[in-house]
């Protein structure tokens, strides 16, 4: 079995966010399974590849010229790069100086789709996956008897365009027509032979009015091969046992030393030592994740009473907020703009709760992190938090966080006293935390769920059943 595997993202080359490390988790879960994939990247920069060989691309000339490297990166094994013109930028996606999107976006991930596709038809894989509006218009330049996956990441993102793309995007284009332009999410979602979702509720959520962002229909009426994965972590990176950037690793046996990671993560960041339990926020700032709402009520949250401690950037209104509340509860509320990932690692190792009020959110990563951390989540009731989190005041005996009852100010506040009550009883927070760590979040069980779709996909050949010979 061999995948070409298209994603603007890729840990550790690439990644603004969970889909580079999505990407890279599901991609080594695969090959684990015995699945050949190769991972075909946008060259935003000329990463340096070893073993590299060049491959020239029959690409339309709108493209303006690509070429595939092919080769080997540290930490990520084969990936294929897509060099264009176009593609090199200091960011995927937005301008540093304006943060605005790019506004070449639509053609830069127009073109290097169909360079994808010229790909494909070089490599002839089995089965070629497509993650996200990005590389949903592989799809318009493959023949029809290709077998093909489209993984949803993100409904909020779908690619518009004019609608003079239709033609330009070769022979099933017009496929790609949408309300008078161009979708490139709507285009895939209607000729994948599979869609995927990272979660099975938020795979239901999205054949609603409510959260379908206009493609509720669409998906609908995929019936049963739209269906949810719930993505995994890496569990290897994301073990408090052998974590280097903690003071003091620790397993569900020694949970006790949290609390030096604790001391010592309060004076990394200028926190006090109480009072209260330390609440951990790692996220981008944008509308799906609500932390504006953590600002809203930041000081009902110093009340309950807890410390604060925020990593993130994105949405500079938020993160100006932010600031400006830090600076407010100087030793009650920590806050650090941009991302860290050893930051990030020593916060879910610190903290007693990790907050995650999201509006929406397909699968979510950092409850799953946080609680290999033993660090309880409290999130919204939406997406794969659902399924990954279980309310500890409705089910003593399956709990594993807190589910909040709405995603607003007030439900923000609630679930934080939720939590805190949770976590100020020793025996019960001991008995939850068990639970929370001894979750398997592996990639495991979600990259045979991948390779067995694929398999459903190709046809078999007939086995060649070797006659037996009889012994003389
Ligand atoms: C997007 C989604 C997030 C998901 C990630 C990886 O970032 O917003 O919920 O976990 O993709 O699939």
């Amino acid at each position: 079995m061999h995948v070409l595997f298209a994603t603007a993202e890729i840990e550790p080359l690439v990644a603004t966010g969970g889909l580079g490390a999505a990407s890279a988790g599901l991609v080594g879960g695969l090959r684990r399974q015995g699945v050949l994939v190769t991972p075909v990247i946008p060259g935003y920069e000329s990463w340096a590849l070893t073993d590299e060989q060049v491959i020239p691309l029959d690409a339309p000339a709108w493209v303006g010229g690509a070429v595939a490297r092919v080769g080997v990166v540290d930490g990520l094994g084969d990936v294929a790069v897509i060099d264009s013109p176009s593609l090199r930028r200091p960011h995927p996606y937005v301008d540093p100086e304006t943060g605005s999107g790019w506004r070449d976006n639509d053609h830069r991930f127009f073109a290097w789709s169909a360079a994808v596709a010229a790909l494909a038809v070089r490599l002839q894989p089995d089965v070629v996956h497509v993650n996200d509006w990005h590389a949903a218009t592989v799809l318009a330049h493959l023949p029809e008897s290709t077998p093909t996956v489209l993984s949803i990441h993100n409904l909020a993102h779908q690619g518009w365009g004019d609608a003079g793309w239709a033609d330009a995007l070769g022979r099933r284009g017009g496929r790609f027509r949408w309300m008078g332009s161009v979708n490139a999410l709507a285009g895939a979602i209607s000729m994948a032979d599979r869609v995927v979702t990272v979660s099975p509720n938020y795979a239901a959520e999205i054949r609603t009015e409510r959260c379908g962002m206009g493609l509720d229909g669409l998906l609908s009426s995929r019936g049963s091969d739209l269906v949810g994965i719930l993505n995994g972590i890496d569990t290897g990176d994301w073990d408090p046992a052998r974590d280097p950037a903690l003071v003091a690793p620790y397993d569900a046996g020694t949970v006790a030393g949290k609390s030096d990671n604790q001391a010592a993560l309060c004076g990394e960041l200028g926190l006090d030592a109480g009072p209260g339990p330390l609440v951990v926020s790692v996220s981008r700032f944008d509308y799906q994740k609500g932390i504006d709402l953590i600002a809203e009520v930041s000081h009902l949250l110093v009340g309950v009473p807890v410390r604060l401690a925020l990593l993130g950037s994105g949405d500079r209104d938020t993160e100006e907020t932010m600031a400006r509340v830090a600076d407010m509860h100087r030793g009650r509320i920590a806050f650090r703009q941009g991302y860290d990932a050893a930051l990030a690692h020593r916060m879910f190792a610190a903290g007693d709760l990790a907050i995650i009020p999201s509006r929406f959110e397909p699968c979510g990563l950092t409850q799953m992190q946080a609680m290999r951390y033993g660090t309880l989540p409290i999130v919204s009731d939406v997406g794969g938090l659902r399924d990954t989190v279980i309310d500890a005041d409705s089910s003593s005996r399956a709990g594993t966080g807190i589910v909040m009852g709405e995603v607003s100010g007030a439900g923000i506040v609630d679930g934080v006293h939720r939590g805190a009550r949770l976590v100020t009883n020793k025996a019960r927070a001991a008995r939850v935390r068990a639970r929370a760590m001894g979750s398997d979040w592996s990639w495991d069980e979600p990259a045979k769920r991948y390779a067995s779709l694929y398999d459903g996909l190709v046809p078999t050949s007939e086995p060649v059943v070797e006659k037996a010979v009889e012994k003389p």
